[in-house]
């Protein structure tokens, strides 16, 4: 999984990479997202595991800029994941009707990712009138519609 497909770089010394001449200058987008994809390095590379991986894969960078927030985005996915399937085990996504964004953008995602599942009680306390309106839903849903 690659949720940012990509980073930029400024080309600083003269150089050369996979036989092309590079200049100052010159910009440079590193495919992440490929990079991850890459059959040589990564086998199996839409797994999703809890278990650390031979070669770690470049979600989250590499070198001097490879995000400072790996580790809390680590456990921030790992509580999302157990809330979820805490309060919805039995959940089922409907693959036939998941719809990809029509073009790869800076972050990859979903337009639409519909799922069953059997409802549970509410937890906690909500004031309904408190939450924004769920405007996101309503332009991921328009821009479903012009893509089916
Ligand atoms: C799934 C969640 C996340 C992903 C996929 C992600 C991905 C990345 C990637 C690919 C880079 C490298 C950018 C580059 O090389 O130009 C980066 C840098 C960075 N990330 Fe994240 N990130 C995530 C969550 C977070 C969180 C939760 C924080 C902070 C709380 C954070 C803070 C940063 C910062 C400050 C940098 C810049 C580091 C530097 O330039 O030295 N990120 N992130």
């Amino acid at each position: 999984m690659t949720p940012g497909t990509g980073v930029a770089r400024t080309v600083a010394v003269e150089t050369e990479l996979h036989g092309v001449r590079l200049h100052p200058g010159d910009r440079l987008f590193l495919a992440l997202g490929g990079a991850n994809n890459d059959p040589e390095v990564f086998p199996d590379p839409d797994l999703v595991t809890t278990e650390p991986r031979e070669v770690p894969n470049l979600a989250f960078g590499t070198g001097a800029h490879r995000c400072v927030g790996a580790s809390l985005a680590g456990a921030e996915i790992a509580t999302l994941a157990r809330h979820v399937l805490d309060r919805m085990p039995d959940y089922r996504i409907d693959r036939a009707a998941v719809v990809a964004y029509p073009t790869i953008p800076a972050v990859a995602g979903y337009i639409a990712m519909p799922a069953t599942f059997a409802p549970s009680p509410t937890v906690g306390s909500v004031d309904p009138g408190s939450l924004p309106p769920a405007r996101e839903f309503g332009a991921a849903a328009r821009l479903a519609d012009t893509v089916r």
